[in-house]
């Protein structure tokens, strides 16, 4: 098919023109006196990016499903209890990783389209008096569902009833798009992978572990051996890794830190959010259609799961995009599919590249049927970011007010 291909999947995403050139590397020597540059250039940037000066950031050759386990098996004994809550596909995979190594998962099941309920975190936190609790997870961002929850509110919970369990949070669609703060809200373990916000092919893990739960790993027993968190810790230490890696992927992610810290990263917070604004102008004012997230504060500023009309079957949607215009859409996962299908609008993207994937999906619905008004998902769009220039903070948060910008 001639011209390009719109990638709207959340994720992998678009893979900027400049990372792709620094990934085109000849091989070298992992073990050479001059590696250690490269690999510290890599965990030294990512610190900012977790915003953390006491936490490791850590690189797994691994999608973010291996830092899920990684952190259940570096940090916890055999058949401890976690505490963790299911409202989207991810959240869902990653209880059912818990009760698949062994662990005892108290599963605060949730409507999909709703956060993490922070009540109920806290109510079981108190009945915990025992702490038979030894990790909290939350999912910062459900990418099945587009919601995003509120970490620091739970590790507010956490606080209130001096519960010492360890915080692991899933960042695997938030990371370097929408905030998170590792030191401020207390996160013991953050998850996340290289082919969402870090704007990377797929294929590295990327998390981060605190003090607390480098120490918890110490003395841990679950079984683990490629993914132990001390091998890789003593090894980056001097700059090198337990196991041969992937050196494209570090010149690639050595570029994409550079192209973020040259944005900013409240900068790069700031324009997703405008992005998002715009996709949700095309759902609400144009389309008239509903989000599967159930409330504003809800919204999720990376990805956008959109309840088809009536009648119309998401898969269609997503199949004839793809068929006849070249366009990726996410899918609806698991219960919801054939419900909805999702807008990523997250890594290297802009308000005219996201314009081709809002025209994309309209004619896609136009075509398998939806009652439409053509061109009114790209206009209300166009209305939005004409009307809210990115990057003021003050516009984004009159538009949070008004239900768009969430
Ligand atoms: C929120 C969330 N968690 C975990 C995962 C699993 O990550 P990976 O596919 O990188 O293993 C995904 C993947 O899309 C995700 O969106």
């Amino acid at each position: 098919m001639a011209g390009r291909n719109f990638l709207f999947v959340p994720g992998p995403t678009n893979v900027p023109d400049r990372v792709l050139r620094a990934m085109a590397v000849p091989m070298e020597d992992h073990r050479s006196p001059t590696f250690p540059e490269l690999a510290r250039a890599c965990l030294n940037a990512l610190k900012p990016i977790f915003k953390t000066t006491s936490a490791s950031p850590i690189l797994f050759p691994s999608s973010g499903t291996g830092c899920w386990e990684a952190a259940l098996t570096n940090c916890l004994n055999p058949g401890d209890k976690v505490l963790t809550s299911r409202f989207g596909q991810f959240s869902h995979l990653w209880a059912d990783m818990c009760t698949r190594l062994g662990f005892d998962v108290e599963l605060l099941e949730t409507p999909w389209g709703e956060g993490a309920p922070v009540e109920r975190y806290l109510s079981s936190l108190k009945q915990d008096k025992q702490h038979k609790i030894k990790a909290v997870l939350v999912c910062q961002n459900e990418t099945a569902t587009g919601v995003t929850s509120d970490v620091a509110a739970i590790r507010r919970a956490m606080d209130s009833v001096k519960h010492p369990a360890l915080l692991f949070v899933d960042s695997v669609s938030a990371l370097a798009s929408i905030d998170f703060r590792m030191d401020e809200w207390g996160v013991d373990v953050c998850v996340s992978g290289s082919q969402k916000g870090l704007m990377l092919p797929a294929g590295l893990g990327v998390t981060c572990v605190s003090v607390k739960a480098l120490e918890a790993a110490k003395s841990a027993t679950s079984r683990r051996c490629y993914f132990d968190y001390g091998d890789m810790v003593t090894n980056n230490a001097s700059g090198y890794f337990p196991y041969t890696p992937s050196i494209p992927m570090l010149y690639g992610l050595r570029e994409s830190l550079a192209m973020l810290a040259e944005e900013g990263l409240e900068n790069v917070f700031h324009r997703h959010s405008y992005l998002a604004g715009g996709v949700r102008a095309a759902v609400f004012e144009g389309w008239k259609l509903k989000l599967c997230a159930a409330a504003p504060r809800w919204y999720s500023d990376t990805v956008s799961a959109i309840m088809v009309p009536e009648g119309i079957n998401g898969a269609e949607v997503i199949a004839r995009a793809f068929k006849r215009y070249n366009l990726a859409l996410g899918a609806g996962l698991s219960k919801v599919a054939g419900k909805l299908f999702r807008i990523g609008h997250l890594g290297d993207l802009n308000e005219l590249m996201l314009l081709g994937g809002i025209a994309g999906a309209e004619m896609a619905m136009l075509d398998v049927g939806a009652k439409l008004e053509p061109g009114s998902g790209v206009a209300a769009a166009q209305n939005y970011w004409r009307s809210n220039p990115p990057a003021i903070a003050a516009k984004t948060a009159a538009a949070k007010k008004s239900g768009i910008a969430a």
